[in-house]
């Protein structure tokens, strides 16, 4: 019943999405981003659930990708919320009101280490029920000025308790209080959102969009945060493309998977234990300290080819390279994803054609490692051409010239 109320509810935003996507008459693949400007969508939306999904792929240029394999980005920063986590908030919460486990009055409650929040936030605005998210201390401050924004409370966690400690707090508080806990990280429905979501929705999305580029898609590349990216977009493009290569990112320093040792559980399915192989990391969203059921219930032999292990500091290093070369501006994730599909490409057979996902957008991120090294005042090279000509000169030290 669930399932099917899914499948149906997914079926409906797809052809909201199908009407509202303007048919272009030139190939996706020459489309670039003129195609179809001017055309409009084909209609409206009734509210902002209609707008999630349908993200865009871009090709990445040779300033980054090696000759003879062509290498994409989906940017699921094109979502309402500018993360990958719209899609699932809408699914968490719409199966909640189908089930009758979400009433109207009832309050929300999730553990995330932000887009989450932030996604189910916006849904919460959108419908009207009051929000409470838990989050540890050490994720960057602007995740939580937005989910407050959006009219969401947010309960910081102390940083000594990880990830597990932000989970067990909202556990906490919905046992207490009787509110409705989404549970992304365990919770046996979530993998299945996901698969009957994540996946139905964005696998036959990167499966048009190649077709419609004449394109055969040869690698996919993700990372894993709840792991429900993985498991469910990976089972649904192995199904429609059965030869893709999937190659599955982690952090260098948090090789959980790469350490081979599991993670126990409650009955409920929830880490028992933080994981030895745990380390903070910079690359936000992947990787809690442990390994999340809805991972653990992939079948990892069908659909992991290669676990990549990703330095942090080059996570950093592509997201600045992306932004700096590409004008595409994502989040450490999307660093990392990118790196691991750049080094893929580069021992990759001709002709292969490579997707990264870009989970979020590199705003989310100003107060991190990724921005550590951006100024917020003028460096000596924009004093020089501050300089260079005589009126409006703000330079430290010296009176403000405004007319020369
Ligand atoms: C920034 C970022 N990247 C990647 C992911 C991974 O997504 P998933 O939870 O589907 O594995 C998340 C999810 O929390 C995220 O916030």
């Amino acid at each position: 019943m669930v399932k099917l109320f899914l499948t149906l509810a997914a079926a409906a935003r797809t052809a909201v999405h199908a009407f509202n996507i303007a048919p272009s008459a030139r190939p996706l693949s020459s489309l670039g981003a003129v195609g179809s400007r001017g055309a409009g969508r084909g209609g409206v939306y009734e509210d902002l659930t209609g707008m999630v999904g349908n993200t865009p792929v871009v090709k990445i240029s040779d300033k980054l990708a090696p000759e003879g394999v062509e290498v994409y980005a989906k940017c699921e920063y094109f979502n309402p919320l500018s993360s990958v986590k719209d899609r699932l908030a809408v699914a968490i919460i719409e199966e909640a009101e189908a089930s009758g486990a979400l009433k109207p009055g009832m309050t929300v409650v999730e553990a995330t280490s932000g887009n989450t929040g932030i996604a189910v936030a916006m849904v919460c605005a959108q419908r009207g029920y009051d929000c409470v998210i838990c989050m540890a201390e050490p994720f960057s401050v602007e995740r939580r000025r937005l989910m407050r924004m959006l009219g969401a409370k947010v309960i910081v966690t102390p940083k000594a308790g990880k990830g597990t400690g932000m989970v067990r707090k909202a556990e906490e508080l919905c046992a207490e209080h009787g509110w409705f806990l989404c549970h992304q990280f365990e919770n046996e429905a979530n993998w299945k959102f996901h698969e009957a979501t994540t996946g139905p929705e964005l696998c036959p999305e990167i499966v048009n969009d190649f077709k419609a580029a004449g394109k055969k898609l040869t690698h996919w590349v993700t990372g894993y945060g709840t792991g429900g990216t993985f498991h469910g977009a990976g089972k649904a493009l192995k199904d429609a493309l059965p030869d893709v290569k999937i190659v599955l990112a982690e952090p260098e320093a948090a090789g959980l998977l790469a350490s081979g040792t599991p993670t126990p559980r409650n009955a409920d399915g929830s880490p028992a234990e933080s994981h030895p192989a745990f380390a903070a990391h910079p690359i936000q969203g992947w990787t809690p300290d442990f390994i999340p059921k809805v991972l653990d219930d992939a079948p990892m032999d069908a659909l992991m080819d290669e676990l990549f292990p990703i330095p942090g500091d080059a996570a950093v290093a592509t997201a600045k390279a992306l932004a700096a070369k590409e004008g595409l501006l994502t989040g450490i994730s999307g660093g990392g994803t990118m790196y691991a599909a750049l080094e893929t490409a580069k021992n990759a057979p001709k002709g292969s054609v490579i997707l990264a996902m870009l989970p979020d957008t590199g705003e989310r991120y100003l107060s991190t490692p990724l921005f550590a090294d951006i100024p917020a005042d003028m460096n000596d090279d924009e004093l020089s051409i501050a300089k260079s000509t005589p009126s409006f000169q703000l330079i430290p030290g010296e009176e403000p010239v405004l007319a020369a």
